[in-house]
């Protein structure tokens, strides 16, 4: 792979971006997904490579086109995810933007499942995914100086997320309201609320592409 000389603040330093949706297969033509685009991921990741970061960005299937620029690494699945994001370690930062599915099939099917001639429906059951952020932040070798976490809630949003912080351990949350009032999902602007060891501070509603350069800037701070 060729090397990409890049200036800027966060020249030379390796950061971790996840973006996008996770698929969970059922069968071999079925899968379980969300709505996320992928679009605060993949902005985020072109904000920190337009700072000189070196970035690695592990995304599910997006329905926004990749940045340039930055290593790409496609994946389908949460365990894909948590096992493209481990080999992709070391790093100065990893950024969790993705919306990961929080279940997958506890046995998905081989063979695609056939409906039944007495009307018997399928029951699915289901595992949960391993959590990559807290699998992350909570390494006690090798973790990266920051962690910065996403928290899309549909209520009590900074109550939620600042909990949600505590619980996973790592540095930041980035938290929205993604209720479908708002449009925040696949939408063009965000609101987010930066919760930080410091405290709260909410961010008036701008194009996620400010989100993005915002955020970016302030990793670049963090990280000198
Ligand atoms: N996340 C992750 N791996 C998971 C689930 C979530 O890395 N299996 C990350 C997301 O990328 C995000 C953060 O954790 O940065 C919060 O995700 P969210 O879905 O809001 O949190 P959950 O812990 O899954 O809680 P819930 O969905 O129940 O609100
Ligand atoms: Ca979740």
């Amino acid at each position: 792979t060729a090397t990409i000389l890049k200036e800027g603040p966060l020249q030379g330093r390796h950061i971790i971006v996840t973006s996008g949706p996770t698929h969970e297969p059922i069968d071999p033509v079925r899968y379980i997904a969300n709505r996320s685009s992928g679009a605060q991921g993949t902005a985020l990741a072109r904000a920190l490579s337009a700072l000189g970061a070196d970035v690695t960005f592990v995304t599910g299937p997006a329905r926004v086109p990749p940045p340039q620029g930055v290593r790409i690494v496609q994946v389908e699945t949460a365990n894909e995810m948590l096992s493209a994001v481990q080999t992709a370690l070391p790093a100065s930062a990893a950024v969790f933007a993705a919306a990961v599915a929080d279940w997958r099939l506890a046995e998905s099917r081989e063979q695609k499942i056939k409906k039944k001639p007495d009307g018997t429906l399928p029951v699915l059951q289901f595992a949960e995914n391993p959590d990559i952020l807290a699998t992350v932040a909570q390494m006690t070798q090798g973790r990266p100086d920051l962690v910065v976490g996403f928290a899309a809630e549909t209520e009590n949003v900074t109550a939620h997320a600042t909990a949600k912080r505590a619980r996973k351990g790592c540095d930041w949350i980035v938290a929205n309201d993604v209720s479908p009032e708002t449009g925040i999902m696949g939408g063009p602007d965000n609101t987010v609320t930066l919760i930080t060891e410091q405290g709260t501070e909410a961010w008036p509603n701008m194009s996620k592409t400010d989100v993005a350069r915002q955020l970016a800037a302030r990793i670049a701070e963090a990280l000198a």
